[in-house]
């Protein structure tokens, strides 16, 4: 399988939905966009105005249809809102992809994530056919992680200073997880239409 070519399913679990990125969505992703807690660890490209948003979802939606990333929204199925997003880069030479999880500060620290992952997880395992996730995490971002190790990732080492956050060359540490390693957490299905 060749990036051009991916797979993409949405997902319903038992909280969220896990759908489709596009711009309708723009005015709920400006939320946590504009949120400088919710981007603090994300570098300082956080969004002043909701053109902003559009350009960043024009910018992810072409990349997903070039194949060069999978990109879904978090819905809140109580609300219908759109409250996070999950973003898959693949790389399938080599079979692996870095994930990226961003979440409304309003829905932190209720187990949302963790649930919105395992199908995400499966589909990149079992549909992308990929051996390993990885995710490159601040050594300073507990809620990630404390996320990532909560999915069964395994700390692999620190990378010294390989980011630039306010003038200051900061540490990450590598987090990955193998595909013989994963254990489902939560049920879900595959949405049909
Ligand atoms: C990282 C993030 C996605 C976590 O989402 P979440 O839905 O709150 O995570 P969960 O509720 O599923 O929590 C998973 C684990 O992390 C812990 N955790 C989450 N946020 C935490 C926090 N702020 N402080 C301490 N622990 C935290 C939870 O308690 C849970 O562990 P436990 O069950 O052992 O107690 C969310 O904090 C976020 O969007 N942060 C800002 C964006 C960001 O930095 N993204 C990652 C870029 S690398």
């Amino acid at each position: 399988m060749n990036n051009s070519k991916l797979p993409f399913t949405e997902f319903e679990t038992h909280r969220v939905r896990l759908l489709r990125y596009s711009a309708r969505f723009a005015h709920d992703a400006f939320s946590w966009y504009s949120d400088e807690e919710v981007m603090k660890w994300a570098g300082p490209d956080f969004h002043k105005t909701i053109d902003d948003t559009l350009l960043f979802i024009k910018n992810v939606t072409e990349a997903s249809a070039e194949g060069k990333m999978l990109f879904w929204a978090v819905q809140d199925k109580l609300s219908h809102k759109v409250i996070g997003d999950i973003s898959l880069c693949p790389d399938m030479k080599h079979r692996y992809a870095s994930a990226g999880t961003f979440l409304k500060q309003s829905f932190w620290q209720q187990g949302i994530m963790t649930e919105a992952m395992q199908p995400i997880l499966w589909f990149a395992f079992n549909k992308l056919n990929l051996n390993r996730i990885e995710a490159q995490i601040y050594t300073e971002h507990l809620a990630s992680i404390k996320l990532y190790k909560k999915l069964g990732f395994k700390k692999e080492g620190t990378l010294r200073q390989n980011f630039l956050i306010d003038d200051t060359f900061k540490n990450s540490i590598m987090y990955s997880l193998l595909k013989k390693e994963f254990k489902m957490r939560n049920s879900w299905s595959e949405m049909v239409f």
